[in-house]
């Protein structure tokens, strides 16, 4: 007997959500019947604060955003969820009269994706909605390659209870010293994550290296020095990470060009690699290892600053060991706490 072909989807389409953000009755009942017709599945608020209440219980996929409201006006919202880590990649659309030009240029600067006339066209709608949902499709798959990337990292440290956590630690190190060297938050928040998957590429290393408790032979510390080029080959093919790329193949540069895989000295090495090699050296000296128990801190600094202008840059060593003086590794491990709490 033949089975009757279904047509199958590997996974069931939904309606994207449209949030409708007006105060007036008509103009949301006019968007709502249009979207709607468009296939969308509408929900609505009659203020800004009821938006951000909407937005916080459901996450729509594009939200309609008049200006000019009671208790908190579109703007003020639009800034709001740019400024959230998450919620800043759902697509606001300012929905403005015509010929606003100052309204457009707030909109711009609190980070709006687009305008809308009114009176609202339904062609207009429709080309500018469906331009937007697709961008915010693509926005959402690259959002899960990188989570994919992230328990990737994380699987590798549960290979080994000695290295727990060290990656995530080597990114808030490696935050610190990149704040304290004036970068901005944004760049801030590469180093945090570039520290998180600096040694992913041990998950190409057998546990038999990986994991042995003595020092390495020549032969098995070759094959250790991999993991920094194996961790770049697994992201190259991945756009969205590829600025983490620097940090991690070179996170074992010397500033004296005695270091691997390139042998790069100085300020040839990517500023985000020097500050991830202090983070990723000073964790691996106060931590236990498979071979040995951690150094304490009075040693472990006076390593760093011998070792400063020759394993690591020097300046990025004063700014590490000023944040230390200040309680950054108290900080950081009460951060750690409170996370895994
Ligand atoms: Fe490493
Ligand atoms: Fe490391």
């Amino acid at each position: 007997m033949q089975r009757e072909r279904s047509r199958a989807k590997l996974v069931a389409p939904r309606r994207p959500i449209v949030l409708v953000v007006d105060d007036m009755p008509a103009n949301r009942e006019l968007l709502e019947g249009y979207l709607e017709e468009l296939g969308y599945d509408v929900r609505q608020a009659r203020d800004g604060i009821e938006a951000l209440e909407a937005v916080a219980a459901e996450e729509p996929d594009l939200m309609l955003l008049d200006v000019d409201m009671p208790r908190l006006d579109g703007i003020a919202v639009c800034q709001r969820l740019k400024m959230h880590p998450t919620r800043r990649l759902i697509p606001v659309v300012i929905l403005t009269a015509s010929n606003d030009r100052e309204v457009r240029l707030r909109g711009i600067a609190a980070g709006a994706d687009d305008y809308l006339s009114k009176p609202f066209d339904a062609k207009e709608l429709l080309i500018r909605t469906t331009v937007l949902l697709r961008d915010r499709e693509l926005n959402k798959r690259l959002d899960a390659t990188e989570s994919v990337l992230f328990a990737l990292a994380r699987a590798v440290e549960a290979r080994d209870r000695y290295t727990i956590y060290h990656a995530e630690r080597v990114g808030r190190y490696a935050e610190a010293i990149g704040a304290a060297h004036g970068l901005d938050a944004e760049d801030g928040e590469l180093l945090y994550q570039g520290g998180v998957l600096h040694d992913l590429g041990k998950i190409a290393i057998p546990d038999a290296i990986l994991l042995k408790p003595g020092p390495l032979t020549d032969e098995e510390f070759a094959i250790m020095r991999t993991h920094s080029t194996e961790g770049e080959r697994i992201c190259l093919s991945l756009r969205s990470v590829t600025h983490y790329l620097p940090i991690i193949r070179h996170h074992h540069e010397r500033f004296d060009g005695g270091g691997y895989p390139d042998h790069l000295a100085g300020s040839a090495i990517p500023l985000g690699a020097r500050v991830a090699a202090i983070a990723d050296a000073w964790d691996a000296m106060v931590s236990d290892r498979p071979y040995r128990a951690g150094l304490g801190c009075d040693e472990a600094r006076s390593r760093l600053r011998s070792g400063a202008g020759k394993q690591w840059d020097a300046e990025l060593v004063d700014i590490f060991q000023h944040l230390l003086d200040t309680g950054l590794q108290e900080r950081v491990a009460r951060r750690q706490l409170t996370a895994t709490a």
